[in-house]
């Protein structure tokens, strides 16, 4: 006997989309998100993502933290992943990004600050602890994604299955290509990396995906207007209860006109 699952999507379900201008009215609205956050509730665990999309939210956050706006010092925050290999003080490693973009401007506690150890001797029983810390703090409110052009979320890469917990990845070319830019040559870039599944990303409260720039048009599309498939990562989003993607002009290239006046859809 075979079995088909149908997904039924209610129109309340649709993610919440809203259009902005450019990278910079992208990443203030994404700070407007996670200052909101963390005035209403100033102990709020984030889940936090590194590359080139957060760099501006993370700015602002640093400017508004330097104006006396907003107090990170309650705050817990996790990242999203971690190359295999790289110790933290390697300048490519995901915890030097943290450090200098973010955890070194704030008054983030350092031991409330976690990433995956990407130096870890077993590399499943690390993951098993990430996620057991993620749980013990009581899972993620708020999460900030960017996305990969092959509609990766974290290191979530197309595959014919989603994974649920924290797990070891092999990285695709397409994204060994895409991040040989942090990198001095294509060669230094690691084949693996540590990322969270997507059980961690879709128990958190608020998902706030972020995506500008032409090369994630087709990405963007096939993750918001598309089928739900493993083979998108992050088309999963349109399943959690309270997912918001912040779309720039050239990524927002092409969905259909329709899907801007529709739903819960709006130009901001
Ligand atoms: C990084 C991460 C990745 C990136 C994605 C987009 O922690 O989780 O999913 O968000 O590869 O990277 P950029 O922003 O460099 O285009």
């Amino acid at each position: 006997m075979s079995w088909m699952i149908v997904i039924v999507k209610m129109e309340d379900d649709r993610m919440d989309v809203v259009f902005v201008e450019d990278y910079e009215a992208m990443s203030r609205r994404a700070a407007e998100i996670v200052a909101g956050q963390i005035r209403q509730k100033p102990d709020s665990v984030l889940g936090l993502a590194t590359g080139s999309t957060p760099l501006g939210l993370y700015r602002l956050l640093c400017r508004w933290y330097a104006a006396g706006r907003l107090d990170f010092s309650a705050v817990t925050t996790f990242n999203l992943d971690e190359y295999i290999g790289l110790s933290p003080t390697h300048p490519q490693s995901y915890h030097a990004f943290m450090q200098e973009h973010l955890f070194s401007k704030v008054n983030l506690c350092p031991a409330r600050c976690f990433l995956p150890d990407g130096m870890a001797g077993d590399v499943l029983a690390e993951a098993g602890r990430y996620d057991a810390r993620i749980e013990a703090a009581g899972g993620i409110d708020l999460q900030v994604l960017g996305i990969g052009r092959n509609g990766h979320i974290g290191f979530n890469e197309p595959d014919d299955h989603f994974a649920v917990r924290t797990h070891r990845v092999h990285l695709r070319d397409d994204t060994i290509q895409a991040n040989a830019r942090f990198f001095p040559r294509l060669a230094d870039v690691p084949r693996e990396a540590i990322s969270v599944g997507m059980g961690a990303i879709m128990k958190a409260q608020h998902v706030v995906l972020l995506a500008s720039g032409s090369d994630k048009a087709e990405a963007v599309h096939r993750a918001v207007c598309g089928v739900v498939t493993p083979r998108v990562p992050a088309s999963i989003l349109q399943l959690h209860r309270a997912a918001t993607v912040l779309v720039d002009a050239d990524a927002a290239a092409l969905m259909p006109e329709k899907w801007r006046h529709a739903g819960r859809i709006h130009i901001g």
